[in-house]
């Protein structure tokens, strides 16, 4: 158990290059289930989540190897010797799920516990389950685990009653080995999607359209190894990007798709703070003062959901009333309660937050709720007058790269430790 402790009031400055993003890894890693030869992932972030994936996969019967310092991870699923998706490890994160897609191609056959994660409203799998049912699959739900079998899967026309993100993922991956063609209407068309689908067909797999919300896949006999890099993280380059804003700083962030950052870069301009994009190249200067804003979480292109919390920090420091509507997931508004134990003057009615601003910030001892809740409070620890105490650091971890030796690396005072040297 450890905490975060922040020393706040510096502003950040210098330049950081953005890591493998967590969603789009996830869903690449189990795709190499659709194959017996052996892939090989590089850009691999080295946070909790991959390292749960990378039990799952070896549980399932896969040789993998997570070369952490270089971030690539080997892994060859030559034979998969079991269907079953261990309840502990189920029970750790959503992705957990995306094995499902891929097994039921592979082998005809997958039980999986419904899946844990953050605890950020309701996050039903129908969108996967009625895919794969559609497919031809046979599906028992019995004590929270879906049962799923398919001697051989049938492409099919498939409307999505939400675009769900892992359940267009795990659609996609199963029709890769089905008989004809399957057509997916309604699909998610984040950039992880599209990063997947890029993967599938490097591997041999016949897609057209993803990253709209229209994809057709051909299905074809097999799949072979491949060698792919997996895509910058758009949220983990939010993140920095609004501390850097945040702290009135100007930090460079490189090595990261600057169109994915569109739905930020709009927002953060219209906030006041400056932003300069280069070919790979993402520069923001933050400036005070900083306007209000109105701000509405969509699928993407939308605003991220993921970067709600931590927008919602900078929000506090802009002068007069913001109005932030989170409207992808039911119930992830609860870190305002943490930020206001800091001094910000959030209320919460339904999916919206009214923030007053701007409130200077002072240092509390708060709890991470979730990954997104910690980092928000990481980012109101670094404008925060005094200390900061940030327990239940584990969230964080499941998604940020040693997010703590990331800040300092561009100024910031922020320190991990022991849960009990904390109270001492
Ligand atoms: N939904 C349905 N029916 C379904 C599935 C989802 O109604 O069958 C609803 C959910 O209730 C929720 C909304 O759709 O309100 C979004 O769910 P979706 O399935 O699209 O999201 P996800 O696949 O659970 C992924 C990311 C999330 C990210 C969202 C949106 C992964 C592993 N997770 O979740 O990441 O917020 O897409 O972009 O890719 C995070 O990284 O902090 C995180 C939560």
């Amino acid at each position: 158990m450890e905490k975060l402790i922040v020393h706040g009031q510096r502003p950040l400055n210098g330049e950081i290059r953005v890591n493998g993003a967590k969603n789009a890894a996830l869903p690449i890693l189990a795709a190499a289930l659709l194959t017996r030869d052996e892939c090989v992932f590089e850009n691999v972030p080295d946070i909790e989540d991959i390292r749960t994936m990378v039990l799952l996969l070896e549980r399932l019967g896969c040789k993998i190897h997570f070369d952490r310092a270089r971030h690539v991870v080997k892994v060859q699923a030559h034979d998969v010797t079991g269907c079953e998706v261990p309840r502990d490890l189920a029970s750790k994160m959503r992705a957990s799920f995306l094995v499902s897609g891929p097994l039921l191609a592979r082998i005809g056959c997958v039980r999986a516990p419904h899946p844990g994660g953050c605890a950020i409203g309701r996050r039903p799998v129908n969108v996967d389950i009625k895919g794969f049912a559609m497919l031809g699959a046979n599906v028992v739900q019995d004590d929270g685990t879906y049962s799923v079998e398919a001697p051989r899967l049938v492409g099919q026309r498939i409307y999505l009653d939400y675009p769900s993100h892992t359940g267009t993922e795990n659609i996609m991956m199963a029709a890769c080995l089905a008989e004809g063609t399957t057509i997916i209407k309604n699909a998610s068309a984040e950039p992880e999607v599209w990063a997947l689908a890029e993967c599938l067909v490097a591997m041999g797999a016949r897609i057209r359209g993803a990253g709209t919300s229209l994809i057709v896949i051909d299905g074809v006999r097999e799949l072979h190894g491949i060698s792919h890099r997996v895509l910058a993280d758009r949220i983990e380059a939010g993140t920095l990007a609004i501390a850097a804003a945040l702290t009135a700083g100007d930090v460079t962030l490189t090595d990261l798709n600057v169109a994915h950052m569109d739905p930020l870069t709009h927002k953060l301009l219209e906030t006041g703070v400056l932003v300069d994009e280069g070919t790979n190249q993402y520069r923001v200067r933050g400036r005070r003062p900083l306007r209000a804003v109105e701000v509405q979480t969509l699928h993407y292109p939308g605003f991220p959901t993921d970067l709600q919390a931590e927008f919602t920090v900078l929000l506090t420091q802009a002068v007069g009333t913001s109005i932030v509507h989170e409207r992808v997931f039911d119930n992830r508004l609860q870190y305002t309660e943490e930020i206001e134990k800091m001094g910000a003057r959030i209320r919460v009615a339904g999916q919206t937050a009214t923030v007053e601003g701007p409130t200077p910030l002072k240092g509390a001892d708060v709890r991470a709720l979730d990954l997104r809740c910690g980092a928000a409070l990481v980012l109101a620890g670094l404008i925060a007058d005094g200390q900061t105490v940030i327990s239940d650091v584990h969230h964080v971890d499941r998604g940020y790269e040693r997010l703590d030796e990331r800040l300092r690396q561009l100024g910031a005072s922020i320190n991990r430790v022991a849960a009990q040297e904390a109270v001492a």
